[in-house]
């Protein structure tokens, strides 16, 4: 076996230990059903997101980047009665089919969907002194370290930052690639492990998660 296949034996093995979960699988089939991109977070990594707002006592999270609401439906399963989860989304069509699929999960009227460009809506949300617990990052990769920013300027004490595919399916760790997105990945990346105002870990299954306390 080479060692890529031993990852993948590994993380199918972890898989098959958990039951099929049919609100997220009902999620999968949504996307496929719109041909829309199946790029949701891995099964394993949504489970670790609920367990993450649960332990930070879940009130408030915000996700940058909703697609078909199978994180959604992670973060929400973790909040504590009462709390809510702000979601940011570029495209209208995929805010409303995640919202269709969070309410099909009984978790419609704690989400709020906000449509069109995350940095605008990041700076609304300040002006509204609104704070969170968990902020999930999985949008436009070249705004990670933006994203990154807004997060620390928007946390609660003690809150985490959850950034995904933090390796890029492989371009993160490939010197020849320098373009913009790779480049700002890697600067977000090196912001987790090194910035003073963050306590850091970098996970290496799936494509690359990174999780922060903000300090
Ligand atoms: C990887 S998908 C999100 C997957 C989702 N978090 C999940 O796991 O179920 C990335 C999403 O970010 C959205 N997106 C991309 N650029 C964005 C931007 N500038 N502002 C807000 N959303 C953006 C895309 O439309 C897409 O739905």
């Amino acid at each position: 076996m080479t060692d890529d296949s031993i990852i993948k034996s590994q993380e199918q093995y972890a898989e098959e230990l958990f039951e099929q979960d049919e609100a997220l699988e009902q999620v999968l089939a949504s996307i496929r059903e719109k041909g829309m991109p199946e790029i949701s977070i891995a099964a394993g990594y949504g489970r670790l997101l609920t367990l993450l707002v649960r332990l930070t006592g879940g009130q408030d999270a915000l996700e940058i980047g909703a697609l078909g609401g199978y994180s959604g439906i992670c973060l929400a399963r973790g909040l504590q009665p009462g709390g809510r989860l702000v979601s940011l989304e570029l495209k209208r069509e995929y805010a409303e089919l995640a919202h269709a699929n969070l309410t099909q999960a009984g978790f419609g009227e704690l989400v709020e969907y906000r449509v069109g460009e995350a940095l605008d809506h990041l700076s609304a949300l300040e002006q509204e002194g609104r704070r969170f617990d968990l902020f999930f990052i999985d949008a436009d990769k070249g705004n990670y370290p933006n994203y990154l920013e807004w997060a620390i300027k928007l946390a609660k004490p003690g809150a985490l930052v959850v950034g995904d595919n933090t390796f890029m399916r492989g371009k993160t760790i490939n010197p020849e690639q320098k373009g913009n997105a790779v480049t700002r990945m890697r600067q977000f990346n090196e912001q987790i492990a090194r910035d003073p105002r963050l306590e850091g870990v970098m996970l290496p299954a799936y494509d690359g998660l990174a999780i922060a306390r903000v300090k």
